[in-house]
């Protein structure tokens, strides 16, 4: 509750979280699985625009087939010959992220998510039973290497059809993709190959780990103490590319409001507050970055659950 309040504020720190996501956090500290190095500053004074512009300049990025492994595997046919970065000849004017919180229930913002022209979902979240609350519209479905791996799930349903997708698997910090396409954190890389041949028509990318690493980087320099040395979370990812894609996209429920709840998905019955402030993914810290950077006030923070930022195309850097 604590850590929610300071969030609203644009001023929470690990220390108000729960003794549990303490530990949680300085546990992966010390274990450091994906071997993170970080050498840069950690600064906490930039301005909105400032961060904005910081992160427009990571380019959204994704395999594009030109690089080994991937280039002697002939992924340079495989991948979509539109890139990711030329999706849309204009912007997108207006984008809704729905992030899978708990508090997404009894919120009524269906209706509200879908008048959007594009809505970006993550991994395995449905809409249908929950159209009053989230809407049904999807464009773009963005989602981990954990779904990619499960194949056949992956296949057969109809939430990854027709709709662009986005994967990604974090692998170490120094993005080496030979080691990455020997080792993946799971392996999404058959069921992408077998999902591009046999839908050659749907836009499927897997974003660049180097991009995922460049937007902790960010991170990391914009907040004064450690952040978890783990990748952000698909929610994080997603707001940054939707803020590439977008003139305006207006967020729900990542900045918690006051319908937040300990439920972890508006969609299952799992409670578990590390869900909505993070204990592998340095998602306290993510929700501060977002906090600083939209002009929402407190109040329709605090009461709507929603955050609108500027897209990347509106802001001068
Ligand atoms: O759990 P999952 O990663 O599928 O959820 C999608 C995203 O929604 C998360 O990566 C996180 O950014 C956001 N989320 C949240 N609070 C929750 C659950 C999810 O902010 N309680």
């Amino acid at each position: 509750r604590q850590a929610v309040h300071a969030l609203w504020k644009g001023q929470a720190s690990a220390d108000m979280l729960s003794f549990r996501l303490q530990e949680a956090k300085k546990s992966y500290t010390g274990i450091n699985p994906h071997n993170v190095t970080y050498t840069g500053s950690m600064v906490a004074q930039r301005g909105t625009q400032d961060l904005l512009c910081q992160l427009k300049r990571q380019q959204l990025r994704t395999v594009d087939g030109t690089e080994e492994p991937f280039a002697k595997l002939g992924w340079r046919q495989l991948v979509p010959g539109k890139p990711l970065q030329q999706l849309r000849d204009t912007p997108y004017r207006t984008c809704a992220v729905v992030t899978s919180a708990g508090a997404l229930l009894r919120s009524s913002l269906g209706k509200e998510i879908d008048s959007h022209d594009a809505v970006l979902r993550f991994n395995a979240a449905p809409t249908r039973g929950f159209e009053d609350h989230v809407g049904s519209k999807t464009t773009i479905r963005i989602i981990n290497s954990q779904i990619l791996a499960d194949s056949y799930h992956f296949a057969s349903s109809s939430l990854y059809k027709n709709i662009t997708l986005l994967a990604w698997d974090p692998t170490s910090y120094s993005a080496n993709l030979e080691k990455w396409y020997s080792k993946p954190d799971y392996d999404l890389f058959p069921a992408y190959v077998e999902r591009r041949r046999s839908s050659p028509s749907q836009l499927f990318y897997i974003l660049h780990p180097a991009f995922i690493w460049h937007l902790w980087d960010v991170l990391q320099n914009n907040i004064d103490e450690d952040i978890q040395p783990n990748p952000p979370s698909s929610g994080f990812i997603g707001i940054i590319v939707m803020l590439s894609l977008c003139e305006k996209v207006d967020i729900y429920e990542f900045i918690p409001s006051r319908r937040h709840t300990t439920l972890c998905h508006y969609y299952d019955y799992y409670h578990d507050m590390a869900c909505t402030l993070g204990a592998y993914h340095p998602l306290l810290y993510e929700k501060l970055l977002v906090r600083r950077m939209t002009e929402t006030s407190m109040d329709d923070l605090s009461n709507n659950g929603k955050a609108v930022l500027s897209g990347f195309s509106q802001i001068t850097c």
